[in-house]
């Protein structure tokens, strides 16, 4: 036998050396849910060892995920039922709590990346990520418009970038159009390319009271079943001025992250969604499967061919990397 395998697994140093895929704290994107009130920091139910902050809560957090050395946060608003609408405008209010937060963040760590998702379902009265037409479509170019009124006054209130999840025809456009007549044309775009309509989301609408009051998201969010979509989906993206794409949720979609990445250039994200964490997470909890499965599958997204994740394994992951 000439070929041994095995030769470059004898020892761990020798896996090291030839390990062809690392994951670094640098690669990681944690999100944060942003709440109103003073003093919260209350565990969400459905996405254990997840919390919602009020702003006077973050500094705590913003010091400790620095000190684990994850550079980039991810915000989610959630506003006050009595402030949701049916054009969700404390979406795009300059005294909105994302734009609070980003500026108490600012405050905290200059140099903390702050992304801002920006999206209308957790503003909007009946929860739609859009503007609704009479007969409870989602107005498509109408959104834009909110949706790039919203992305500029994260900018103005301090985001390093702003990440549309909507998921409406020429978002990309319309908000770099936006952001570049204001003067933020060094701002960029981390767009959610393709982004399906995914079950998987089913935590995260808890956390952030975003579900959808009638029907679903299925005439703005990806068929689960179509990929060649993926690739419209991004080249769209890229044509509108993307800075680096996404594709969401992830551990269900491998083969989607990988050909996106053999077909763009552009920075990689890919987002390991709220029900991906709390599947595994219950599952290492109820000790039916070891930590070790949180690496792994982390891994696989990254192996997948994403150069970024945003995922609410950040900080274990960032304690499991110092190990
Ligand atoms: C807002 C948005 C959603 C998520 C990120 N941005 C929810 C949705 O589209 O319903 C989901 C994130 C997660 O599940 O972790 N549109």
């Amino acid at each position: 036998m000439l070929r041994r395998p095995r030769r470059l697994r004898a020892n761990k140093a020798i896996r090291n050396l030839v390990r062809e895929t690392k994951l670094n704290v640098e690669d990681l994107i944690y999100p944060l849910f942003i709440v109103e009130g003073e003093n919260v920091k209350k565990e969400i139910s459905s996405l254990p060892g997840v919390y919602h902050f009020s702003i006077d809560k973050l500094e705590e957090e913003i010091k400790e995920i620095r000190e684990l050395g994850i550079e980039h946060v991810i915000l989610f608003g959630i506003p006050h039922d009595h402030d949701k609408d049916e054009y969700g405008k404390e979406a795009y209010n300059d005294k909105g709590i994302v734009q609070r937060a980003i500026r108490k963040i600012k405050e905290i760590d200059s140099e903390m990346n702050v992304i801002t998702d920006v999206c209308m379902c957790e503003y909007t009265s009946h929860g739609h990520c859009g503007i609704l037409k009479e007969n409870g479509y989602v107005d498509n170019d109408k959104t834009l418009e909110y949706l790039a009124k919203t992305a500029l006054s994260h900018v103005k209130a301090g985001a390093d970038m702003v990440a549309p999840s909507d998921m409406m025809d020429g978002r990309i456009q319309a908000i770099r159009e936006v952001l570049d007549k204001d003067g933020f044309e060094h701002i960029g775009i981390m767009a959610y390319s393709v982004k399906y309509a995914s079950t998987f989301y089913g935590p995260f609408r808890e956390a952030a009271n975003s579900a959808p009051s009638f029907g679903d998201r299925k005439t703005y969010q990806m068929d689960p079943a179509n990929s060649n979509e993926a690739l419209i989906e991004s080249e769209l993206d890229v044509l509108e001025g993307a800075d680096i794409l996404m594709v969401k949720p992830a551990l269900s979609y491998l083969d989607v992250i990988r050909r996106v990445k053999d077909n763009f250039d552009l920075p990689l994200a890919a987002y390991s969604v709220s029900g991906e964490y709390a599947m595994l997470k219950s599952a290492v909890q109820n000790g039916i499967l070891s930590e070790g499965a949180i690496y792994e599958s982390i891994m696989s997204i990254k192996r997948a061919g994403a150069d970024i994740i945003i995922t609410y394994f950040a900080k274990d992951l960032a304690k499991m990397l110092k190990k």
